[in-house]
């Protein structure tokens, strides 16, 4: 089967796109990262990439007179690579609502926490400053809005009265490296229908289960 070839833009870390890359490597997922973007010449994102033979490009936003004109030169680089799936990866803008059109359904983003919960900036802090007992990660298709698109996948883990945002973060994240590449396994086995708001995944098991933070029993 023809792999699905994966563009993914960072701002940062990249710690995602290293999980992405490995669960490529490792053929989990059915596709394979072909093109890197950034906005930020220092996103350590762009050594993971090139450390691993992958083409990459630092699209500035001040060499563009606009959000759009600048969009529109990832698109092109995207569309030059052939890209079937964008993927957000700590990228720490939000896309003009044209570049959104030009690729509907095609671009998937990583939150961390339990969307509709906490968007935008420091979701872990946001959640914590709340007190809530659960937290989480999302991955959801991205649409006009600031992390507001359908959710495809989502894990939780407990929030604990001690923690601290780089506690919680830390303890997220471990999950968002597992979820970020499932998600485009299921995208690019062709599971994934999106109805409105709604992600149908074809085989979902539809498994039951819960679990409180704190446990019952305790
Ligand atoms: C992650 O927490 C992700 O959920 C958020 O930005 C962070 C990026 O981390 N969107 P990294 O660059 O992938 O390490």
């Amino acid at each position: 089967m023809e792999q699905l070839r994966l563009g993914v833009l960072v701002s940062g870390r990249g710690s995602n796109l290293q999980s992405i890359m490995d669960a490529c490597d490792r053929g989990e997922t059915k596709a394979k990262v072909v093109v890197v973007l950034s906005d930020n010449p220092d996103a350590y994102g762009l050594v993971r990439a090139q450390n691993a033979g992958i083409d990459t490009y630092v699209v500035k936003p001040s060499d563009y007179p606009d959000r759009d004109a600048h969009n529109a030169a990832m698109g092109d680089i995207l569309e030059r690579y052939q890209v079937g799936l964008i993927c957000l990866a700590g990228y720490m803008r939000v896309l003009a609502p044209s570049f959104v059109e030009r690729f509907r359904h095609r671009i998937i983003n990583i939150h961390p926490a339990l969307l509709p919960s906490f968007p935008g900036l420091h979701g872990q802090e946001q959640a914590l400053n709340y007190g809530v007992k659960v937290s989480g990660c999302t991955v959801h298709f991205v649409d006009e809005g600031v992390d507001t698109g359908p959710i495809v996948i989502q894990a939780v883990v407990p929030a604990f009265h001690d923690d601290t945002e780089e506690t919680l973060s830390a303890r997220i994240l471990k999950y968002e490296h597992k979820i970020y590449p499932a998600a485009i396994r299921l995208y690019a086995e062709g599971r994934l229908k999106v109805e409105g708001r709604k992600v149908i995944i074809e085989g979902d098991p539809h498994k039951e289960w819960a679990v409180t933070n704190p446990p019952l029993d305790f």
